[in-house]
């Protein structure tokens, strides 16, 4: 049996996210994970709280805030979210953690002493009024090549062309509005991603066919372009520190020049992904007697041989895939491996740190076909998505339609018919009506006579086909395709009480009866248990009825339909899902912005 790590691509602190994040990295990482543990499999599910960067700085200086205050309250109001919509997280943690700080500095250390990095002069825009550097995309000005005059200093959104902000006419500090603006020389050190670009291609080479071809696609274009070495300091004063002054000299017995990177932090996109490791390290801590454990309570997920029985597998969006096909893995091989003369590489260290087996990326989930748009307030936000509809609505909605293969589209219209078709008209009114004519004709308990006729031999069939597709497409985390099954589960279900018609058969034949009603029950603590990855509140409510509990036992082809015992006493929840109305669906367009 191995065991499995999942992390989810980490969000920014710097505010509530939309219903996109959620649908392309932390939902389906939530639906396998929970798969995972009802298989029985030891499963460790990590996400974080990605809380460095210029972006996190200017939200909390909109806030009022200081940046520490701002982002513990953002990660609790995260975290509280994230529990609402029954995200299973084993630990949510914070790249601001002491864990992360020290990783980062360790993995730096090693990879100046290794010899991937190097100091390097830049010249970078200096804003006097705000009193810091800013990133390119904090600068704006004159387009050079269409006079547009909202131009970002890394791209003209109006004719598209990358841009360099020193190429930026009349430009000013997009913090400010500040025109007093230098260019100065900044010291920073930069990591030789050139040196990995063979390393990499032989593990997308292995990858591909395996991994989404979104992923490996992405992945090889970066190649194909060449990869750029990158710088990873920043001069901000919320990151992580640079502590050069404690690293040994390089192979060639140089040492940084500690003076030099005085108060400068890593890069945001060095820190955030080291956080995936030391989350878990935040999570053995937690769990540990006096909040201190042993090193290889959280190592052995993630180094050595301790970990060779460990898949690890990554969910993330499209736009984070080349942080992680590219960049982490250049620090985690920097870090576990050095080069010989001749070009060959060998493990440096015996513990090397483990590299991700499966990579899922997806598209983008749009808002009728436009972008979520958090500055236009277009599209839904987790907080207000509950305040509307209990988690399980959208939940259900967002897996059955993951960005796997394409972008999707989230249209009110679309979401009520299909929440409605499927978990009112399918999947509720099927528990309801068969828990419902227990009650009234059964005594509200499993009836124990009769014998399985023709209907239920076919059922029988028909459940193990789609339980065995099903299993298939969540060991493959495809979400789509697994949705499809267990929705096919759910209206096999109403087909067979369709046929069976215990209300009708109850009149003249108690026995055959009694065989449609123990088959329905059965089915009902089938679906709670396949349903729970999807829709765990509701299932809860559903496996309450039959008393079962889950996540329980993934169920086989020969128990799917034998789950509950004869006598025991089962009961109709309250309303499953309320179907949404027409009303609501106006209401709603309106007020977050619908068609037009
Ligand atoms: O794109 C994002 O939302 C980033 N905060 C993802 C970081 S993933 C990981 F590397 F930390
Ligand atoms: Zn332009």
């Amino acid at each position: 049996m191995t065991r499995v790590l999942i992390t989810s691509a980490l969000p920014y602190i710097n505010g509530v996210k939309h219903l996109g994040n959620l649908a392309g990295s932390m939902m389906p990482a939530d639906v396998f994970a929970r798969y995972k543990r009802a298989r029985g499999v030891e499963t460790l599910y990590i996400c974080a709280t990605d809380e460095h960067g210029t972006p996190a700085e200017l939200a909390a200086a909109a806030a009022g805030q200081d940046v520490a205050t701002f982002c513990a309250e953002q990660h609790k109001i995260q975290h509280d979210l994230g529990r609402r919509y029954g995200l299973s997280w084993d630990h949510f943690g914070r790249s601001s953690s002491p864990q992360n700080r020290a990783l980062t500095q360790r993995f730096a250390q090693t990879l100046w002493e290794r010899g991937f990095m190097e100091e390097r002069v830049t010249q970078q825009v200096y804003s006097l009024a705000d009193k810091r550097f800013l990133p390119d995309r904090y600068v704006v000005g004159t387009c050079p090549h269409c006079a547009y005059d909202a131009a970002r200093g890394d791209q003209c959104d109006n004719c598209t062309r990358q841009l360099d902000p020193v190429d930026l006419i009349s430009p000013r500090s997009s913090v400010s509005g500040s025109t007093e603006i230098e260019i100065r020389d900044a010291k920073h050190l930069f990591l030789k991603q050139t040196a990995f670009a063979p390393r990499l291609q032989d593990i997308i080479n292995a990858k591909k066919g395996e991994w989404p071809v979104l992923v490996t696609s992405i992945a090889q274009k970066w190649l194909d372009e060449g990869l750029q070495d990158r710088g990873i300091t920043r001069d901000l004063e919320w990151g992580v520190p640079v502590n050069a002054a404690d690293w040994g000299p390089n192979p060639q017995g140089v040492r940084p020049d500690a003076k030099g990177l005085e108060g400068k932090v890593f890069y945001v996109w060095f820190d955030a992904p080291i956080e995936y490791i030391a989350a878990t390290w935040e999570w053995a801590d937690a769990r540990a007697p006096g909040g201190k454990a042993a090193d290889s309570d959280w190592e052995s997920w993630w180094r050595g041989p301790e970990s060779s029985d460990v898949t690890y597998v990554e969910f993330m969006g499209k736009d984070n895939v080349p942080f992680h096909t590219v960049g982490f893995p250049c620090t985690l091989i920097g870090v576990n491996e050095t080069q010989n003369a001749d070009g060959t590489w060998r493990l440096a260290d015996n513990a090397p740190w483990k590299l991700v087996d499966t990579l899922k990326g997806f598209n983008w989930l749009d808002y009728y076909g436009g972008r979520f748009s958090t500055t236009h307030k277009r599209g839904i936000f987790m907080d207000t998505a509950l305040d509307l509809l209990p988690a399980d609505y959208w939940r259900w909605w967002l897996t059955a339609n993951t960005p796997e293969s394409s972008d999707a589209t989230f249209t009110w219209e679309q979401f009520q018919a299909q929440v409605n078709a499927d978990l009112a008209d399918v999947l509720g009114n099927f528990v309801n009506r068969i828990l419902k004519f227990t009650e009234t004709r059964f005594e509200g308990v499993v009836p124990g006579e009769g014998e399985d006729g023709p209907l239920e031999i076919k059922l029988a069939a028909d459940v193990a086909e789609k339980l065995a597709e099903l299993t298939a497409m969540l060991d493959a985390a495809e979400m789509r395709k697994a949705c499809q099954a267990v929705r096919q589960l759910w209206v096999l279900g109403n087909q067979y009480l369709t046929e069976a018609a215990p209300w009708t058969a109850v009149k003249t034949d108690r026995d055959r009866a009694a065989v449609a009603v123990r088959t329905g029950l059965n089915l009902v603590a089938l679906f709670a248990k396949v349903s729970e990855p999807f829709i765990p509140f509701a299932a809860q409510a559903i496996a309450d009825g039959v008393g079962e509990s889950i996540p329980g036992i993934w169920p086989t082809a020969d128990t799917a339909l034998n789950l509950l015992p004869a006598g025991r006493p089962v009961k109709a929840p309250e309303v499953l899902f309320r179907k949404v109305e027409d009303a609501q669906v106006a209401e709603w367009a309106e007020r977050f912005g619908g068609a037009a």
